[in-house]
């Protein structure tokens, strides 16, 4: 299906969706929020896809929630049409591997949208900021609590605070980002990692992912406790029994998803 605000191509297992409001700097306004929440519950049901990527344009991931749509928003018109919880939570909600590819400014809801995938390889021009103070307002789509996460809270406070923007290199340092690469080689990095997810076992990669993900939402008993029964099912799957053969009979392993 085409999309007025996406570009969505398909490769080998990974569908690569390019955010495309190139002339706003691919601001998140309602209709793209909506198209990537519809992009990915499609995706979900995909059985041919095993890892997404999602990324923007060389300038801009995206600069932003659309600031030209929410300037004249009020509060009941915020609170009744909850457009981050309807649209923009698709990516924290989606359960395959989700990678976010981001070039020149993640920004406002650009970097929270990246924070929402699984993990960010960034273009060494990449340049992460939550300046929604700038605005009179504060982050609203996870940032004050995804970034803390990632960061932690005195670079959080520093970011929100003054709303300055920290570079590709300091967001490596500090754990927002997996990897740096040039520019010129970020999609090419995302699709290699992204390739590897996707000949993995779907399955066990999305259970992988869950567990990871319960860590932020649990105790470390509890947590232990969730990897450990996880860890155990996985032992019901033909794709651990493939795995440990092709390793001992010195061969790739050909995974099902079953
Ligand atoms: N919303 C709407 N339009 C935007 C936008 C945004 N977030 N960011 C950029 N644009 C538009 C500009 O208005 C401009 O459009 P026109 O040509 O029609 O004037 C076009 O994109 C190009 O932008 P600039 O001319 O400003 O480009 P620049 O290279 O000089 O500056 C920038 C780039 C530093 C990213 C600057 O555009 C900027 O500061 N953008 C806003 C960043 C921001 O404040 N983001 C937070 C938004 S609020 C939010 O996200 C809330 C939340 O938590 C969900």
């Amino acid at each position: 299906m085409a999309y007025k605000t996406l570009e969505v191509t398909k490769d080998g297992g990974v569908c690569t969706i390019k955010l495309n409001r190139p002339k706003a700097l691919n601001a998140l306004c309602n209709e793209l929020t909506m198209e990537l929440a519809e992009a990915l519950a499609k995706l979900e049901t995909d059985d041919a896809i095993g890892c997404v990527i999602l990324t923007g344009s060389d300038k801009a991931f995206a600069a932003g929630a659309d600031i030209k749509e929410l300037q004249d928003k009020t509060f009941l018109g915020q609170y009744d049409h909850d457009v981050f919880g309807l649209y923009w939570e698709a990516v924290a909600r989606f359960r395959k591997p989700i990678i976010a590819a981001v070039a020149g400014y993640a920004l406002g809801g650009g970097c929270e949208i990246a924070m929402m995938c699984d993990f960010i390889i960034a273009g060494d021009n990449a340049k992460f900021g939550q300046p929604e103070i700038n605005l009179g307002v504060m982050p609203g789509a996870g940032g004050t609590q995804r970034l803390t996460r990632a960061v932690g809270k005195s670079k959080a406070m520093d970011m929100c605070l003054t709303g300055r923007m920290m570079g590709a290199e300091e967001a490596e340092r500090s754990g927002l980002v997996s990897r740096v690469v040039p520019v010129d080689e970020l999609m090419e990095t995302a699709m290699s990692a992204a390739k590897k997810i996707a000949h993995q076992s779907l399955p066990i990669a999305m259970m992988t992912k869950e567990t990871i993900n319960t860590s932020f939402e649990t105790t470390l008993a509890q947590g232990i406790h969730f990897e450990r029964r996880l860890f155990q099912a996985m032992f019901a799957t033909n794709d651990q029994k493939e795995g440990m053969s092709a390793f001992t009979e010195k061969r790739t392993p050909h995974f099902t998803n079953k």
